[in-house]
């Protein structure tokens, strides 16, 4: 399922191998850096699974809570509530009434009236850029999102001029305001939500900003805070995975920990052959979850990896932190 927004280091093309490796059974899934929050919407959770997601973006988490627990005011304040046409306002009363959309209707909707998102003003940037961010806000959800939108990392500094047509917003919100309706959402540092929420039971997924990759995101997260993110997780109770970029810093940081190789194709170049090389780090030994799935799901995992690529485990530490 697609996010609201597009993130850099959105973990889309890696669900296949997260899936693979994570644990079968878990009461708690704790997704530290959610960003986007593809990771939640996609992990093949237990029933019954208390979800958590946390960025320490503030207005980035202000924007999944309006979407969470306000979207119609959202989608008001963005613009689609024009209401324009008379199969506008038929949509509009099947969103509130919470019916299923087929995908035959999404088609149908997507026939309406075309109304285009208004890329935000400079002095409304502004305002959101200098805003005290704690409080729960439609407007500043709402400029957010519109900055997401026309700018490639939300800094408001890359402005492209993308044509927007609210409606696919409708529809994606709708979609992800179900899937998070149980999410509980914070908006804390790393250090602290893991302190929070570590238990025997718990799933802790980790993907911090990459290394030597500073300057992506509105936060800051220098050198140290790897080796803090590190420091945290050695000590953790519950079952830890972390996803980096290749880098021999990381290997070397993480020698208590099992390290898996994998390649996706790089989404930020427009060349097909590009690739990405990513680390997926465990503190549990993942294999016998693996030779499960692959016993239980022979046939689509053997797709699975024909389809999204191979991977090898290139560490193994003398004896595992998670048994
Ligand atoms: C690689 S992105 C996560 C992408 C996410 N997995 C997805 O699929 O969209 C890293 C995220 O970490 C967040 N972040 C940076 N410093 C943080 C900190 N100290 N504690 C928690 N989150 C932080 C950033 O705001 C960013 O959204």
């Amino acid at each position: 399922m697609k996010s609201i927004i597009s993130w850099v280091g959105g973990k889309g093309k890696l669900m296949w191998l997260i899936n693979l490796l994570a644990p079968t059974r878990y009461e708690r899934s704790i997704d530290v850096f959610g960003g986007s929050g593809t990771v939640t919407l996609n992990l093949d959770c237990p029933g019954n699974t208390l979800k958590v997601y946390n960025d320490f973006n503030a207005n980035l988490v202000n924007l999944m809570r309006c979407a969470r627990d306000k979207p119609l005011a959202l989608i008001r304040e963005i613009g689609f509530l024009t209401l324009n046409a008379r199969d506008d306002f038929e949509v509009f009363k099947r969103f509130i009434a919470k019916e299923e959309f087929t995908e035959e209707d999404l088609k149908q909707e997507l026939k309406l009236t075309e109304i285009m998102l208004s890329p935000p003003s400079a002095a409304e940037a502004k305002e959101l850029l200098l805003a005290n961010a704690e409080e729960k806000d439609i407007k500043r959800a709402a400029i957010y999102y519109k900055l997401l939108r026309y700018s490639f990392n939300a800094n408001g500094d890359t402005y492209g001029g993308k044509r927007c047509d609210v409606r696919r917003f409708f529809v994606d919100i709708w979609r992800f305001n179900r899937a998070f309706s149980e999410v509980t959402i914070e908006n804390k540092d790393f250090e602290a939500l893991i302190k929070q929420y570590d238990r025997p039971n718990a799933f802790i997924y980790c993907d911090p900003p990459y290394y030597d990759a500073e300057g992506f995101y509105a936060v800051v997260f220098p050198k140290a805070d790897h080796i803090r993110l590190r420091d945290t997780l050695k000590k953790a109770q519950g079952y830890v995975m972390v996803s980096y970029n290749n880098s021999a810093e990381i290997i070397e940081l993480y020698q208590d920990f099992y390290i898996f190789h994998t390649t996706r194709p790089n989404s930020m170049s427009h060349k097909e052959s590009d690739i990405y090389e990513e680390l997926i780090i465990t503190n549990y030994d993942p294999r016998p979850y693996l030779q499960m799935k692959n016993h239980q799901l022979n046939l689509f995992s053997f797709i699975s990896l024909l389809n999204e690529g191979e991977y090898k485990l290139i560490h193994e530490p003398s004896s595992p932190l998670k048994a």
